[in-house]
């Protein structure tokens, strides 16, 4: 097993993505925090992880509020002694919103979850890390975050700064056995588009045609091997980088 005795947080961790990713993990032998919005799914995905025969605890925990985020490190720490990786995940979409037509309201929301949570939770995590020397994060980031097409103003540079967040604290700490990493997933079927309010018809049709050459849609489990991958010693050598997972589709830009 390639997590064995690890102890995992997982934002997000009641569907899609994190839900993927908190069942991989918990297979492989970590421990895991299933934090989410949404206390019942994550209560649910635990108990699936336990009928699994692994160990996992549900949080309730809202990434958009410090208080929370620091609930849900010290459950792992209460729970379960420790903590060794971060995966932040939790994330919702904009209205594909050009930047003529976005809110402040969306815009500090979009932020405050996708964005200022992934800060706060690494910035409660690095200590933790320091003081035992070794420590992963895996950032799930998406092909917005590097390209321009996908979703509107406030998602894109959200997921921009999560990349930016992810290249400057790879490096910052690369010598203290740190290692942080994000995924670009591409299209998956997960429930995101729930996150989807009030459609910016402009904006999704600008979005809608660089949509027409996504080869297929991926299935949240085939990003979870990638987090898979990045929490385990097999990406040892891997810091700092941005691991683009979406079936080929964005090497057509
Ligand atoms: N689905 C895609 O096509 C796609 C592509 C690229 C990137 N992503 C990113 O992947 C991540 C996971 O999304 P998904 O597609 O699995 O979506 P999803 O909606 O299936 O799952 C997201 C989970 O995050 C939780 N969540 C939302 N806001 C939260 C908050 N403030 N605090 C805690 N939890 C919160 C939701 O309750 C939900 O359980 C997001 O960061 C998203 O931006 C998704």
């Amino acid at each position: 097993m390639k997590l064995e005795n690890k102890v995992a947080v997982v934002t997000g961790a009641a569907s899609g993505m994190g839900k993927a990713i908190a069942e991989l993990y918990a297979k492989e032998g970590a421990k895991v925090i299933v934090a989410d919005l949404n206390k019942e799914g994550a209560e649910a995905v635990v108990e699936s992880i336990k009928n699994s025969g692994g160990n996992a605890t549900a949080v309730s925990a809202n990434v958009a509020k410090q208080e929370d985020i620091d609930a849900m490190i010290d459950a792992a720490i209460n729970e379960y002694g420790t903590l060794d990786v971060l995966v932040n995940n939790a994330g919702i979409m904009d209205g594909f919103e050009p930047v003529a037509d976005i809110m402040d309201e969306k815009w500090d929301l979009i932020f405050d979850i996708n964005t200022k949570g992934v800060m706060r939770a690494m910035r409660r995590a690095i200590p933790i890390f320091l003081e035992k020397g070794n420590g992963v994060i895996v950032n799930i980031a998406s092909t917005g975050g590097q390209n321009g097409a996908h979703a509107g103003a406030a998602y894109g540079a959200s997921k921009h700064a999560v990349v930016g967040m992810t290249k400057n604290t790879g490096y910052m700490y690369a010598q203290k056995g740190i290692r942080c990493n994000a995924i670009a997933p591409g299209a998956v079927e997960t429930n995101i588009s729930a996150s989807m309010k009030n459609i910016n018809e402009f904006g999704m049709g600008r979005s809608r045609l660089a949509q027409g050459v996504i080869p297929r849609v991926g299935q949240p489990e085939e990003v979870a091997q990638v987090a898979l991958f990045l929490a385990s010693d097999d990406s040892s050598f891997v810091n700092g980088s941005v691991i683009t997972a979406d079936a080929g589709w964005t090497a057509a830009f």
